[in-house]
């Protein structure tokens, strides 16, 4: 047993010797192997000494490149990235969070394996398209040649060099979120639009109001697209109908108020997954805002904390005098203010695989008898959980009930009639109406039989104005005038 143990411990030595040895930054810093093929490093501390120094690159009496895979530099304080990476077949390469405002020309030169960038929450606010400068290759710009992601969110770029992709051009994910851009002027624009295999971009937070008209054009298989955090946005960009491939789009916390026909989406047949969440203002979702995205398959329409209505047809069209609705699979629409939801909004809610109703302030009456009937019994299967949490908000003497209670206990919600009135209520109504009218026309009947005996004038002598007086003056002249 012990022998087992101490084998044990001793092949493990043996491969962290070996580690150590295949891949050098394995000392200091976090490491993954896969089957010592390949390492993946993760060096968060302070280790800039060392990242910069080639002995942990490359063996130096073979000029042979260790075998990292990936490595992650975070956390360093780089400052100036001046360094040119030595030779390295590593694909993925993340240097995020170290204070780097500058990247000398052709840094990484020697990185012609790498497929993804990550220069994350940095202080650059200008690069050089030189920075991204790779090396000679027949008809080419010296190119990095397998970059495919470069993610520069979190910096200070307020424009981009309209040549800085001239080195990538194969990019096909671009990360520009959370830059202080405020207008995507003519260089950015021509940078964004110089990458024709463009599949992800990402522009949330950037101030952003609007896309420049056309910018969607070139990009023609762009797939995802994220403008969220953009509070300036109240109206989805002409572009956008230039967006043949888009199938994810992003679109929480901006500034809609009402989405209607006119500054809704136009024709995104391909468009199949749609966020419209945590908008503080999107009050109201009208008639076709959404029925041009004929392919639309899933919806979240969440945490819009004033969002009291969606129109019955806001996703179906007309065609050929009938209506026609987008194949919705996921509904989304918890935390909101929607009180009442029409049962056409969608066209089957049996076959959806995705539900959320929570947290509305829902109306137990007629109106939305259909959602504890029906709806309930569809949302049980798909989210037994969620579905038991939905809850009645009003009249006020449903509040403590959940869809759920009532469902169990079949309990018929009531309706109004046709004028708005409760039938329910009718009844001692109408014998209050009925005893009303056997007690006034008896009572009606002696008012006249009193009026004309004249037994009110009695009354009359006790009232002294003026008016009074003339009128009994009268009265007696008129009952003089019948004698
Ligand atoms: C390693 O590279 C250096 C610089 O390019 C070169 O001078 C040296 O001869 C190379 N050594 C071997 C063993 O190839
Ligand atoms: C939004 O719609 C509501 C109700 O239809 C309307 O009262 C309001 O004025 C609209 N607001 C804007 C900014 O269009
Ligand atoms: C949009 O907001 C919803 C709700 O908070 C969240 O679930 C979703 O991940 C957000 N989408 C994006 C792309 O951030």
């Amino acid at each position: 047993m012990l022998r087992v143990v101490i084998l044990a411990a001793f092949v493990c030595l043996a491969v962290g010797q070996s580690n150590n040895t295949k891949f050098p930054f394995c000392k200091l810093c976090k490491c993954e192997t896969d089957d010592d093929v390949s390492a993946n490093v993760t060096c968060t501390t302070d280790q800039r000494n060392y990242i910069f120094e080639n002995s942990f690159w490359f063996n130096q009496s073979t000029n042979e490149s260790y075998a990292y895979n990936a490595l992650n530099f975070q956390n360093n304080q780089f400052l100036n990235l001046s360094y040119v990476f030595p030779k390295s077949n590593l694909t993925y390469l993340d240097l995020s969070n170290n204070a780097i405002y500058r990247i000398s020309d052709g840094v990484f030169q020697n990185l012609q394996k790498m497929i993804t960038l990550i220069l994350s929450y940095n202080g650059l606010e200008m690069i050089h398209p030189d920075a991204f400068k790779g090396v000679y290759m027949e008809g080419m710009l010296m190119p990095l040649r397998s970059l495919k992601e470069i993610r520069l969110d979190h910096n200070k770029l307020h424009t981009l060099n309209q040549d800085l992709f001239e080195h990538c051009t194969d990019i096909e994910i671009l990360d520009l979120s959370h830059n202080p851009i405020e207008t995507i002027d003519h260089h950015t624009l021509l940078a964004i639009d110089s990458l024709p295999n463009l599949r992800e971009l990402y522009l949330q937070y950037t101030e952003i109001n609007t896309l420049p008209e056309n910018m969607l054009h070139t990009p023609k298989y762009l797939r995802i697209l994220d403008l969220s955090g953009n509070t300036r946005i109240d109206k989805i960009p002409n572009t956008l109908i230039q967006a043949r491939s888009l199938e994810k789009f992003y679109l929480n916390n901006t500034g809609f108020v009402n989405l209607t026909e006119d500054n809704g989406f136009p024709e995104i047949p391909s468009l199949k997954t749609l966020h419209l969440c945590r908008n503080q203002h999107l009050s109201v979702i009208g008639q076709h805002s959404l029925s041009k995205l004929t392919g639309l398959e899933e919806l979240r329409l969440s945490y819009n904390i004033d969002l009291s209505s969606i129109h019955p047809k806001a996703l179906a069209r007309s065609l050929n005098g009938g209506a026609v609705w987008p194949p919705i699979k996921k509904f989304y629409i918890e935390y909101n203010k929607i009180a009442y939801l029409d049962s056409d909004i969608l066209s089957r809610w049996d076959t959806l695989s995705g539900l959320d109703i929570r947290e509305n302030p829902w109306t137990c009456e007629c109106e939305n008898r259909w959602l504890i009937e029906d709806l309930l019994e569809y949302y049980l299967k798909i989210d037994e959980e969620g579905a038991k949490k939905v809850m009645c908000a009003a009249p006020i003497e449903m509040k403590s009930f959940s869809f759920y209670n009532l469902y169990e206990k079949k309990s018929h919600l009531r309706c109004l009639d046709l004028y708005g009135a409760r039938p329910e209520r009718d009844g001692p109504m109408l014998v209050g109406i009925l005893a009303g009218v056997l007690i006034a026309i008896p009572a009606i009947l002696f008012v006249f039989y009193a009026y004309h005996k004249r037994w009110f004038s009695i009354c009359g002598i006790c009232d002294n104005s003026p008016a009074a007086y003339s009128r009994r003056f009268y009265e007696q002249g008129a009952s003089d005038d019948k004698l």
